[in-house]
């Protein structure tokens, strides 16, 4: 009699299982969608993924951001707590195990190279000689084939000197919204004409460190919908929605930081083109009348409903870059000098050169990345 019941409850209970498993299975809304499936590791987000509840998301930007993005406008590194951050880049040389099944199968055989990268670097004409020439001698050099200038006026020495790809977009010279997104749009058409994998795009004031962000994206696929930077806020910004309704309901999307750098999949900026293909992106940001890398973060987020996978490898001259740990400054993607009140806001980084002779640390930078070239200095 004991024996029996026992066997009946345990019977009850399988069945109930087996039942509950059923169930499960049977509902759409607990299988994992295919973006899910199709996103290889790892996954640098922060934040719960694209299938998570994204009012939910926001509702939590403040937790995440007191987690694990510990970012204030004005401060944005903060330490080296943050260090796990720097792990969203694979080892070096870790790149193609194949860790992703199916998709890192097929980037096995079809490796991401440099020339696959579209580098946007937006200036204005001011700082061709000042900003631009130490990029050409540093980063630029090892990159000149996939790197555009974006600036606003005609410099026929600057393209005679480096043989670079000038783009003047005729855009005004103005600091101001419309001028930024002016540029922003040139950039997104160039890029989208490139028939290039992945659109990168960075300031004057920004050292691309080329191995890291190859790194970077070869953990990725084009084909997904991507797009990576560090916000400069701790929490999602807030505008009038203006292009799906009239303006009455708010809402509330993360941004990569344009003076950080940042980058889309390609798969990303194809369904981008409503609202930012030839002129649409002046437009757009307009009608929300944001900045340009606020804009991009609203088509990507607000309008796509993709998610900002954050990462803290890119770095703006808002940050106190003295802060980040010389041990990690080469694996890091972008960085950057300099600000509003701190001229000597650098990365701490020795070598070859002093201070007088390399204030930006970017040449100190470029010959701890390339020693064999030949204005680095010997080692005796
Ligand atoms: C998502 O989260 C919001 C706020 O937290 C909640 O009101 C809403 O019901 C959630 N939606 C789903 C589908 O869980
Ligand atoms: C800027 O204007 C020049 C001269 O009219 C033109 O050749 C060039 O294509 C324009 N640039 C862009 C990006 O439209």
């Amino acid at each position: 009699m004991h024996i029996a019941s026992v066997g009946v409850s345990k019977f009850c209970f399988l069945f109930a299982l087996a039942f509950c498993g059923l169930l499960v299975l049977l509902i759409p809304a607990f299988q994992p969608t295919a973006r899910q499936v199709d996103l290889p590791h790892p996954r640098p987000h922060v934040r719960p993924g694209p299938a998570g509840n994204r009012s939910g998301d926001v509702a939590t930007g403040q937790k995440g951001s007191s987690e694990g993005q510990k970012i204030s406008s004005r401060n944005g590194y903060q330490g080296p707590e943050k260090r796990s951050n720097y792990h969203t880049i694979p080892e070096r040389g870790a790149v193609h195990e194949g860790k992703g099944g199916g998709i890192a199968g097929s980037r096995f055989q079809d490796p991401l190279e440099l020339k696959d990268i579209f580098i946007a670097v937006k200036t204005t004409k001011k700082y061709h000689k000042s900003r631009l020439a130490l990029l050409f001698q540093t980063w630029i050099s090892k990159a000149k084939e996939q790197t555009y200038i974006f600036t606003d006026g005609e410099d026929k020495e600057l393209r005679h000197r480096t043989g670079a790809n000038i783009i003047n977009t005729n855009c005004s010279a103005a600091h101001t919204r419309q001028a930024l997104c002016c540029k922003m749009s040139v950039e997104y058409d160039k890029f989208i004409e490139s028939q290039k994998r992945w659109f990168c795009h960075v300031d004057d004031d920004n050292y691309v460190i080329l191995p890291s962000l190859l790194r970077l994206l070869s953990s990725y696929h084009h084909s997904q919908d991507i797009y990576l930077g560090r916000p400069s806020l701790d929490h999602p910004i807030e505008a009038a929605e203006r292009v799906k309704s009239d303006g009455s309901v708010s809402v509330k999307f993360w941004f990569a930081t344009g003076g950080a750098g940042f980058c889309i999949s390609r798969g990303l900026a194809l369904k981008m083109s409503p609202w930012a293909s030839l002129g649409n992106f002046i437009s757009t940001a307009e009608k929300i009348r944001l900045p340009d890398d606020c804009t991009i973060g609203y088509i990507i987020e607000a309008l796509l409903e993709v998610t900002l996978s954050q990462t803290h490898v890119f770095h703006s001259h808002l940050e106190n870059l003295q802060k980040l740990p010389t041990d990690t400054i080469l694996d890091q993607v972008t960085l950057s000098y300099g600000g509003f009140q701190n001229r000597r806001n650098v990365v701490s980084v020795a070598g070859g050169f002093s201070l007088t002779d390399d204030p930006s640390r970017f040449k100190t930078v470029h010959c701890l990345l390339y020693p064999d070239t030949d204005w680095c200095p010997r080692k005796n």
